[in-house]
């Protein structure tokens, strides 16, 4: 798949692209099927609410699931984000965020490439985010919200908040996000259906491709539906990142070219390693020193 300079051109402009519909249902059922037992596994790698038991995020997938290895390795997911870059990319994370019906808790305004940097000394910000909707998404499960533009801004001021929910993030304040958004609306005037604030909505097999720097956020789901979406953050091969404070489930340590499978490959058998299958390595789970 192959981005048009159309899609280019608004890609730099807004910051994301969206996809309606890009993956079919019987390729989407091949991953939902797999999620209620990956999320009920006991690892470190599910990271659950603060109210209970319910899983927020699964990180690290594709090194123990099958379906999910071959998601990684998705050409609709992977090429786009080698052709924004001009290079080979590795994978930084792999999470399965649940964002479940009544539970799912919110995702604070922030910059991904904010954390990247503060918490992975992550060179530039030659990483991004590559998503897809395994449950439709609507007005009311929490979909995704953009400040379109704001990846133009570079790396904004923002705090670490290890409260707010289960999992530490670095969250931007409400002041900014109150210019951002209004410098967002002004921008739109004449442009209809700009606004300051987007939050792309569609069937389950939608994707949405996002800089590293464009700010987001997402409001907690009190729905009865639940709102499980994969992302990838794919990082340029030789944008790696420097630090290993972080365990490497959640940032990896493995800088190797991802090697795409062909586009049919949700739906048929192909051979890819499986790594952690039989639990994590002991030297992921932990902070280690510093890359080369
Ligand atoms: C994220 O920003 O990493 C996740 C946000 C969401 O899933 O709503
Ligand atoms: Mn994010």
């Amino acid at each position: 798949m192959k981005l048009s300079r159309e899609q280019l051109e608004q890609f730099d402009r807004d910051g994301y692209l969206f996809f309606p519909s890009l993956f079919t249902p019987p390729e989407i059922k091949v991953l939902t099927d797999e999620v209620p037992s990956l999320y009920a596994q006991r690892r470190p790698e599910n990271v659950r609410e603060k109210t209970g038991d319910v899983v927020r995020t699964n990180f690290a997938a594709h090194l123990y699931s099958y379906p999910f290895a071959k998601l990684a390795r998705h050409p609709r997911m992977v090429e786009p984000i080698k052709q924004l870059f001009g290079e080979d990319v590795y994978m930084h994370q792999f999470k399965i965020n649940g964002k479940a019906a009544f539970d799912g808790d919110v995702w604070q305004w922030h910059q991904d490439y904010g954390t990247w940097r503060a918490d992975d000394q992550m060179p530039e910000a030659r990483a991004m985010n590559v998503a897809i909707f395994l449950d439709d998404v609507n007005e009311f499960n929490g979909p995704l919200m953009f400040i379109p533009g704001s990846h133009k801004l570079g790396v904004l001021d923002a705090q670490h908040d290890v409260d707010t929910t289960s999992y530490p993030l670095w969250v931007i304040n409400h002041d900014t996000i109150a210019k951002l958004v209004e410098r967002a609306r002004i921008a739109a005037h004449n442009e209809e259906g700009r606004k300051g604030i987007v939050a792309p909505k569609g069937p389950g097999g939608s994707m949405i491709l996002f800089h590293g720097c464009l700010v987001h956020a997402s409001t907690a789901n009190l729905s009865p539906w639940n709102r499980v979406s994969v992302y990838l953050s794919l990082c340029a091969v030789s944008n790696h990142i420097r630090r290993f404070k972080r365990p490497g489930y959640i940032a990896h340590r493995d800088f190797a070219p991802i090697q795409c499978l062909p586009d049919d490959c949700l739906l048929n058998r192909y051979d890819v390693p499986l790594p952690w299958k039989n639990g994590t390595p002991a030297e992921e789970l932990q902070p280690a020193l510093k890359a080369a």
